[in-house]
């Protein structure tokens, strides 16, 4: 089954000019959400490839000029370490970007990685809730994901299974090679997302990238990836040239 919506594919030349596209977007939408007067919540991925788009946004250009108080931080998924653990995602944003900028702690809603999983996920899902003040299925305005080798996306691994909180917000997953136990947000979730975007780069991705996105149209469903569908919302790919080398955008 396909992504449908058909999914918008960006190209960059390179990493630093996919970060500084991101980098715009962000500092719009939370533009944007100051004039409404709303929060604009905002899921980060884990990984390597978020750093080149902390490290833009935590320069000048945008750290001065993007409203901070406006945005809710939040993780699309954490490893179960504690904060300083040099695997911890939340560490590395707080390394990379929010020790730069004015953003108020109370924006920062990470998922405590120190905790015990299974009560940290009714946690997270509860403050989720509150944050964005919902009844049913939380709607963060954009949610950044990154793309494994094997078409893993947040914590969602192909024949993963989660313990989920009671609403099926987010869960418990292990990672299939180490074994080490990650808090994700769930496929429902991130697909009643308003925007979710992919950020990808390196030539190690790109067979996957192409596999997801190419046609004929693999099944989709082994690769947690392939299945963003969001019902009300777009889904975009922006990747760098070496990510997209398999890819036929034209
Ligand atoms: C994580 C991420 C994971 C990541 C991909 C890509 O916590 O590791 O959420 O889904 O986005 O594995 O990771 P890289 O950016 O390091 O290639």
């Amino acid at each position: 089954m396909s992504c449908d919506p058909k999914p918008e594919i960006l190209v960059f030349s390179s990493p630093e000019e996919l970060a500084g596209a991101v980098a715009k977007e962000f500092q719009k939408a939370a533009v944007a959400a100051r004039g409404s007067g709303k929060i604009f919540s905002v899921a980060l991925s884990g990984g390597t490839t978020p750093k080149i788009l902390f490290d833009r946004l935590a320069s000048p250009e945008f750290a001065e000029t993007i409203p901070w108080e406006a945005a809710h931080l939040f993780w699309g998924d954490e490893r179960c370490v504690p904060p300083g653990h040099l695997e911890s995602n939340y560490g590395m944003t707080r390394q990379t970007l929010l020790e730069k900028i004015a953003i108020p702690e109370g924006n920062i809603h990470r998922i405590h990685g120190e905790a015990e999983p299974e009560q940290e996920v009714q946690r997270y899902a509860e403050e989720i809730r509150e944050t964005l003040g919902t009844d049913g299925v939380p709607r963060f305005d954009w949610i950044l994901l990154g793309l494994g080798t094997d078409g893993h996306t947040a914590s969602l691994f192909p024949g993963g299974t989660l313990q989920e909180d009671r609403y099926g917000i987010c869960g418990t997953a292990l990672h299939p090679l180490t074994g080490q136990q990650r808090i994700t947000l769930t496929l429902k979730t991130i697909n009643e997302a308003a925007r979710i975007s992919f950020l990808i780069t390196g030539s190690s991705k790109a067979q996957m990238a192409s596999r997801i996105l190419q046609r004929p149209i693999h099944d989709h469903k082994e690769y947690p990836a392939g299945r963003m569908n969001p019902g009300r919302g777009r889904v975009e790919w922006y990747l760098d040239r070496a990510a997209a080398a398999l890819i036929d955008t034209n």
